[in-house]
Order: C-alpha cells, then structure tokens, then sequence
C-alpha cells in the first residue's frame, strides 16, 4: 500500500479549513492542523488529524513544524474583515502578508515545494465585464483584498526562483455547512449575508439590512456567486491531487457562475426556515458591485472540478440545520 500524503492545513480550524480537513480526511490523507485558535473553534477540529497550536508569526514554530515535511501546504489562515482591513492595514500586512511570508520561508527552508493558498474574489475589485474569469484585472479595492493580490505575486516569483509550486483558488462567496453536521462552529459576530439572515431568523437580530435596492438587477438588489464550502472543500482535493501529480502553477476561481440576489436569498432562507425574514432597505454599502458572477471553466478543466450544490435551498438547507430552533 502506498503511504499516505501529508498534508499541513494552516488555519485547519476555521470555517473552511476545518471543511476542508474533513474532506483530507475522508480521502485518506495524513492531516496536521497548524491554528493559532484566534477565530478557529475547538469544536471545529478532528481527532484523526494531528493538532499544533501556534500561530503564522511565530517563525521559529513555523519551521519547527514544516521541518517535520508534508506533500502539500494548505494555507487558509487570514484576516478577512474588508472593513477592518481599511481601517487598521497594518494588523492585515502583519498577519496575511509577513505571516504568508514566514510559511513560504518556511517551505523553501525545508523543501516542502507545494501549497494551495486561500485567494479570494476580493482581488477584482470591480467587476469590468462579467463573467469575471482568471484574466479579469487585479484591481482590489480593499486592503484585505490587495494583501492576498500581493501573495499570489510573491508565489509567483517563488515559482520562477525556487523549486516551488502553488495553486491559489480565488473563492466566491463561501456559504453552507457539513450537510451531515458534522463541524458546528459557526463565526463569532459574522459580517456576511446568510450567517446574519440566520440571526434574523433564530432572534438575535431584529431583522436584516438590505444595502441597495436600487442597483441595476432584475429585482434592485445586489447579486452574487454564492458557492457551498463542501464544493471549496472538494476543490482544495483536486488541487493537493493536482500538485501531487504535475509540478506546475495555477490561478483558479472557485465558482459556481450563476448569481443570486438579495432579496433571492432572503425568499430561500424563509422557504427553508417555514418563518418570515424582517427586513429593511437601507443605503447602498460603499465598495458593493451590484453584480459579481465568475466563471468557473479554469476549474473544470485543470481540476476535473464541478459544483455539486446548485439549489439554493439546498445550500441554505445546510446552515439552517445548525440553528437552535
Ligand atoms: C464577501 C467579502 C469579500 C469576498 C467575497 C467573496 C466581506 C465584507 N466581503 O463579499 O471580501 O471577496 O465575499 O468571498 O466579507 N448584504 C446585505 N445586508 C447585510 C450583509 C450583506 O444586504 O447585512 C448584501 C451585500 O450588500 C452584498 C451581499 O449581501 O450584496 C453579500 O454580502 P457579503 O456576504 O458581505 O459578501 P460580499 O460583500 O459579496
């Protein structure tokens, strides 16, 4: 039998990562978890995978760990608050560009030559022609957004100076949990629509703030590629496969290239939940393109990728199952 690949999840405890894992595990790798626990849950972690507390900065802990050797990197540990990116940068240059830094360091120290990095669609900014596909300009308009844009240039160098290969996977809007609810920890004080429409429906907030209703959609609301985590979770294993087999860089969007509005949104979550939403239209959010759908045809291709959630119930399904009812 051959041995199984190792693979080191950093950030293994958050949201997509502790997905992420569980799909590493259900495929036979051998799994270590790298978390600092800031935003990662104890609820979120599996027993089959090793665990190291620590966190990006820490160099020495970095190459103490990556000494150790894996196949495979898989980088998920960020900061990821547009909004807080503008306001305090240096906390996102510190963690999510000198903390990328200190792995990929670390890697090339220890000759571990692979790694699949959380990108996100933040790097467009704004949209100039739709579907957005890999060639669309890198023109972030947030600061999270250019730290991650920086990183894949860095990668990059790495993979022209180094014996080095990366695949960064620019991801969509991530929504949904385990549909066998198996990771539980959901985001302390989330910034994003479906975990604050679940607020709305479970009391915790009086109801939902729709930005915009004036944008030039079908329905005035803004429109987005919502894509289920266990099909990102499902993406990071071709790509870990794909690095595996061919030594060779990529840039690839996760999507599902179709949209959903707000208020599409907000009727899903009520037919799912049997309840209704209370909502109020407020102001436009400052930085919101009215639509953002992207093309996922680099996926297929290089990963033998698809989306398997194409229902929006369905997805939806999968978050309101956690609720405390
Ligand atoms: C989010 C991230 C962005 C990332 C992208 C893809 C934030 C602020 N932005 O973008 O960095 O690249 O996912 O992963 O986290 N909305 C409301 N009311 C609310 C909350 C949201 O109407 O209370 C609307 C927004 O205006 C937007 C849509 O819902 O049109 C989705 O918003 P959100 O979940 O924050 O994600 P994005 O801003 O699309």
């Amino acid at each position: 039998m051959s041995e199984k690949k190792k693979i080191l999840v950093i950030g293994g405890a958050g949201y997509i990562g502790s997905h992420v894992v569980k799909a590493l595990l259900a495929n036979n790798f051998a799994v270590t978890v790298y978390d600092n626990m800031s935003t990662g849950q104890p609820c979120n972690l599996f027993t089959d995978a090793n665990f190291v507390g620590g966190d990006i900065a820490d160099e020495k802990k970095m190459h103490e760990v990556m000494a150790k050797g894996f196949d495979v990197v898989i980088h998920l540990a960020a900061k990821k608050a547009v909004g807080e990116s503008m306001t305090n940068p240096q906390l996102y240059a510190k963690n999510n560009i000198s903390g990328t830094i200190n792995i990929l360091n670390a890697m090339t120290d220890c000759g571990v030559k692979n790694i699949v990095f959380s990108s996100t669609a933040a790097v467009y900014g704004m949209p100039k022609y739709l579907p957005i596909d890999e060639q669309h300009p890198v023109e972030p308009m947030s600061f999270y957004g250019f730290t991650k844009a920086e990183i894949e240039r860095v990668m990059d160098w790495y993979s022209k100076l180094k014996d080095f290969h990366y695949i960064a996977l620019r991801y969509f809007n991530a929504v949904g949990y385990a549909a066998d609810g198996s990771i539980r920890g959901k985001e302390k004080n989330p910034q994003n629509l479906l975990p604050i429409i679940m607020e709305v429906l479970s009391g915790k907030r009086k109801e939902l703030q729709i930005f915009g209703n004036d944008y030039d959609t079908p329905d005035g609301t803004c429109i987005r590629d919502y894509i289920h985590v266990e099909d990102l979770a499902t993406a990071h294993i071709a790509a870990v496969n794909e690095l595996c087999a061919r030594p060779v860089s990529h840039i690839i969007n996760l999507s599902t290239g179709k949209g959903t509005s707000v208020l599409e949104m907000v009727h899903a979550a009520e037919n799912v939940s049997g309840k209704k939403i209370p909502f109020k239209f407020a102001p436009r959010r400052s930085g919101d393109p009215a639509i953002v759908v992207a093309d996922n045809s680099t996926a297929r291709k290089i990963l033998h990728w698809a989306p398997q959630y194409t229902d929006m119930e369905q997805i939806i399904q999968t978050t309101w199952n956690l609720e405390e009812k």
